[in-house]
């Protein structure tokens, strides 16, 4: 196996031009700019269009890190799209965003982990560059949650917005690249964040749409608590995998859920409010979206240099959680 390490090339990000605001949402809910802020944090959340779909942002956010990777479509031999919003049943949305690609030569798939989606597939793609079995590997997390979000439950339509991030993983020189990974699930949480319609258990009818069954549901205060202790422990767990600690990392990127999470588990590691990112307030929570965004817009705002350590870390429906350590 050698000693292969894979790193990040390049990454990108797209989103929808709509934007949804905390004012907005008083119109339609009993909420209010104040609740949302400070018990979230969010003051805005992109909603795409009538007709906009899934792979259109992820198509954009992959162009632009393989650009910045300095490769060609042709050069990606797999692609890893994690969503919880596809574009349709079969095929995935890997195979759809192949195509607009012209990336002819990659093996196309999704993944399915809900917001830990993204790390999901940084971890599947680093095995596979580090096995040899592929090259140049592109790791895209993209949704539309606004699509399965019931307006008139104030609890989670707050909450969600669409977006799409992107990055390429190849092989890299030294001491750079993904140090450590680790991801866990488990299904008795089920119930916690779920969308029971739709599938095969119950067949989209007109009476699974009246019911709204095809919408997230979720126990948003139980879930506070299970992301909290899982991302700590998971971030901690890459860590000593890599020989390291929570002093050491340059920059914390936790998916984006809640604000409050977000500074309990920095609280909880130890790393200070200028070692972490939050981009809650423009975005929400995007799901599988949101780490390969903010990673993205890191990178363009120059926050991330050579040699810094970077610390990922999510939880999401299923429930799943995961953990990636990287040098950049
Ligand atoms: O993406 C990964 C998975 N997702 C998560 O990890 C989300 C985790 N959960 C959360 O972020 C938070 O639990 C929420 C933001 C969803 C809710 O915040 P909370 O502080 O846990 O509020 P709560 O559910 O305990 O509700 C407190 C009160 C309730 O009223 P009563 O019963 O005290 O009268 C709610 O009905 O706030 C009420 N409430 C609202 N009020 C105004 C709930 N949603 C709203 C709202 N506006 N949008």
């Amino acid at each position: 196996m050698g000693n292969v390490r894979a790193g990040i090339l390049g990454t990108g990000h797209s989103y929808p031009e709509g934007i949804l605001t905390n004012a907005d949402l008083e119109k339609t809910v009993e909420t209010s700019d104040e609740w949302i802020t400070t018990r979230t944090g969010i003051k805005q959340r992109r909603k795409a269009a009538p007709g906009e779909y899934t792979s259109q942002f992820a198509v954009r956010a992959a162009r632009q890190a393989i650009e910045r990777a300095g490769l060609e479509p042709s050069d990606i031999d797999l692609i890893l799209c994690a969503t919880v919003t596809p574009d349709q049943i079969l095929p995935s949305t890997g195979c759809l965003i192949q195509a607009e690609l012209g990336a002819h030569r990659a093996a196309a798939m999704d993944v399915v982990a809900a917001c830990s989606g993204f790390l999901y597939g940084l971890t599947l793609a680093n095995t596979m560059v580090q096995t040899g079995q592929s090259r140049n590997a592109l790791v895209i997390g993209a949704e539309i949650l606004t699509q399965y979000v019931d307006y008139s439950d104030r609890q989670t339509c707050v909450l969600f917005g669409d977006g799409a991030g992107a990055a390429v993983l190849g092989p890299v020189e030294g001491d750079r690249g993904i140090l450590a990974t680790r991801i866990k699930s488990d299904g008795r949480y089920e119930e916690q964040l779920y969308s029971p319609g739709g599938g095969t258990r119950r067949p989209p009818s007109a009476e699974t749409l009246a019911s709204g069954d095809h919408f997230f549901k979720m126990k948003g205060n139980e879930l506070f608590k299970v992301a909290v202790r899982s991302m700590a422990d998971i971030s901690r767990e890459v860590l000593e995998q890599a020989g390291l600690t929570a002093e050491d990392v340059s920059l914390f990127i936790p998916h984006q859920a809640n604000q409050r999470i977000t500074d309990a588990v920095a609280n909880k590691l130890n790393v200070d409010d200028a070692r972490v990112y939050s981009n809650i307030a423009m975005h929400g929570n995007t799901s599988s979206a949101s780490i390969p965004i903010a990673l993205d817009e890191c990178v363009e705002a120059g926050r991330i240099k050579k040699d810094d350590l970077i610390l990922l870390a999510s939880f999401g429906g299923g429930v799943t959680w995961g953990g990636v350590l990287m040098r950049w």
